[in-house]
């Protein structure tokens, strides 16, 4: 005898739906990394929280999850930043002005936007882990007046995979936010920082018991800045980390994101740090 399948055991067809969506503006940020701006086929804007991704779907290859890297002041326009690693990252790629893409979402939990009024706030990046918490510092910086301190520790593994450059100098010369960069290997034209991204922390002014803290990047790097931020005194309850593992279905019925008793598609991705701390991975992805 087969059991039934009740209703709310269904995954409802519309959830797995695309919306079409046009690639508007196309940058190449890296070697291997893409800005792509898209805009609906029906000219609704896509409203969404700093730290919340789509599916993005190329049509006859596949969907992944991307998170959103624009501007959350104009909604008009849905901007991802892809580094193509595999199959669907490459193919997004090589898309260009004009080619329709499919989106479904935004899913997910934000970065906790409303914790950092008053505070200080300190963001952490590594790699690809800019494009996720470049929302958050293009909120703080619209709003200036509202936060402490503000300040940016980036770490890239060489000068060429800096994201975001010409922003990242016209950030440097507002005054009132701090941006500091550093890269895992040098190369002869590049004057800066060399080493990990915790070697910039002591440069950067915020009071541990008054910040709050947002961090991206690969697990090990966010375990690193934690630990350090933590040993400073900030309190694990205010630091942030978004989290990545495969997905398919975002919305929490398939189970491929799970996360011990969580779905990182629900829950997450991000997350408070002493949430997950101990179920973080210990090495790089
Ligand atoms: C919530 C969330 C937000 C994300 N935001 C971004 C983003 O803004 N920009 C971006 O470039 N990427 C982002 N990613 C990662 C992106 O989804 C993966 O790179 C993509 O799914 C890989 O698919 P693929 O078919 O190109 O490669 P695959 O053929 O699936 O894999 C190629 C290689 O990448 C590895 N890989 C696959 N999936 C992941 C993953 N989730 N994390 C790390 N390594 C992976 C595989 O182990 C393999 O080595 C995000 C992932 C999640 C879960
Ligand atoms: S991707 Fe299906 S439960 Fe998260």
């Amino acid at each position: 005898m087969t059991t039934p399948v009740t209703t709310s055991s269904r995954l409802p067809p519309e959830a797995m739906l695309p919306r079409p969506f046009r690639v508007i503006a196309r940058k190449e940020e890296t070697a291997d990394t893409v800005t792509l701006d898209l805009e609906a086929e029906d000219g609704e804007s896509l409203r969404f929280m700093p730290g919340q991704f789509t599916m993005l779907y190329v049509f006859g290859i596949g969907e992944v999850p991307i998170s959103i890297s624009g501007d959350p002041g104009s909604p008009e326009t849905l901007v991802h930043t892809v580094r193509a690693v595999g199959a669907v990252t490459q193919a997004i790629a090589t898309l260009d002005e004009g080619d329709p893409v499919g989106i479904r979402g935004p899913y997910g939990s934000g970065w906790p936007m409303d914790a950092t009024e008053g505070k200080d706030v300190v963001v952490a990046a590594g790699g690809i882990g800019l494009a996720p918490v470049r929302p958050v510092l293009l909120a703080l910086l619209a709003d200036r007046g509202r936060y402490g301190a503000v300040s940016l520790i980036y770490g890239s593994r060489t000068p060429s995979d800096l994201l975001f450059l010409e922003e990242l100098h016209a950030w440097r010369s507002r005054f009132d936010v701090e941006i500091e960069v550093t890269v895992d290997r040098a190369d002869p034209g590049w004057h800066g920082d060399v080493g990990v991204v915790t070697s910039l922390l002591p440069r950067v002014a915020f009071e541990p018991e008054n910040t709050v803290s947002v961090v991206c990047g690969p697990e090990i790097m966010m375990k690193v800045v934690a630990a350090e931020l933590a040993s400073r005194g900030v309190g694990s309850g205010s630091i942030y980390v978004s989290l990545e593992r495969n997905m398919k279905c975002a919305i929490g019925f398939c189970g491929h994101c799970q996360f011990g008793p969580e779905f990182i598609c629900r829950d997450g991705p991000v997350f408070p740090y002493e949430r997950v701390a101990d179920r973080m991975r210990v090495h790089a992805l």
